[in-house]
């Protein structure tokens, strides 16, 4: 992966952050894309010297301008890790249109936002590495999450279809499933929620950030080539296939 160029979305804390590390470990020129957090995105910036880009997934324009941009100070994209995500968690029967509207800008249409704004260019080249997190709960549906499971697993079908169109000119396209994994969406969910499902999960902890980071480097790298339209799940065996 030395010198390839690499976009993190949501690049700057959580799980993001623990990819861009990574990726940066493994050789790559890797920018980080944050939303709403500068503080964060500052302070990751001074200690990893990772650059950081401020731009909202949800939003076609930005997409395109915040690509444009890293293209020009780093150079053309070879792996799109659309990382970013949020949930607003609720039954249905209570659930806002602002809140499913919401999660699936963010965590669905961003993967088309993103997606356009790189793949003419790595189609030019004949070479690229899309990854995209998913969710356990895309696979297995979750209480109050059906805007987010609906965009979670919108994923799968999304992956396997540009993987389709993409197979014969060097891209690989997958998806990462992640299961519970130590971060601040996890903490905020209800102590006595969490702890029920933390007694599912076979390994009997939550995973961190670094373990999914190791999954999407696996696929992230040269020697990935004939893994595609994948889904790599990485859940401490909550959810076997
Ligand atoms: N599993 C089993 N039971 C659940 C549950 C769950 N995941 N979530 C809620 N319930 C149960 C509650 O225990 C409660 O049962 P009792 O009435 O018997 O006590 C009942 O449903 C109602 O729950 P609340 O009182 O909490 O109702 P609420 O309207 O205030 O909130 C909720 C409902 C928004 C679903 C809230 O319970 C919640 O946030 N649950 C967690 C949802 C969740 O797991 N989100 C995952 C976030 S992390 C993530 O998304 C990352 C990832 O990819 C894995």
């Amino acid at each position: 992966m030395k010198n390839r160029i690499a976009i993190v979305t949501g690049g700057t804390r959580g799980i993001g952050r623990a990819i861009a590390i990574d990726l940066k470990k493994a050789g790559c020129k890797v920018a980080a894309s944050y939303h709403g957090n500068d503080e964060a995105a500052q302070a990751f910036k001074k200690e990893t010297g990772i650059a950081v880009y401020k731009f909202d997934v949800a939003n076609f324009n930005e997409c395109q301008e915040g690509v444009a941009k890293v293209e020009a100070e780093i150079g053309p994209v070879d792996i799109l890790v659309n990382n970013a995500g949020i949930t607003r968690d609720g039954f249905l029967h209570k659930m806002t249109e602002d809140n499913w509207d919401g999660v699936i800008d963010t965590n669905l249409k961003s993967l088309f936002n993103m997606c356009r704004a790189v793949i003419e260019g790595m189609r030019a080249r004949s070479y690229g590495r899309i990854i995209t997190i998913s969710s356990i709960n895309g696979q297995l549906g979750q209480f109050g999450q059906t805007n987010y499971s609906a965009a979670k697993a919108g994923v799968f079908g999304f992956t396997k279809s540009l993987a389709r169109e993409c197979a014969n000119k060097g891209i690989t396209v997958n998806a990462v499933a992640p299961g519970y994994i130590e971060t601040d969406m996890v903490k905020a969910v209800p102590e006595e929620v969490l702890k029920k499902i933390i007694a599912q999960i076979p390994v009997g902890r939550l995973g961190s950030p670094a373990e999914i980071a190791r999954a999407v480097c696996f696929l992230a790298a040269d020697e990935a080539g004939f893994i595609t339209g994948e889904t790599l799940s990485v859940n401490g065996g909550q959810h076997m296939e």
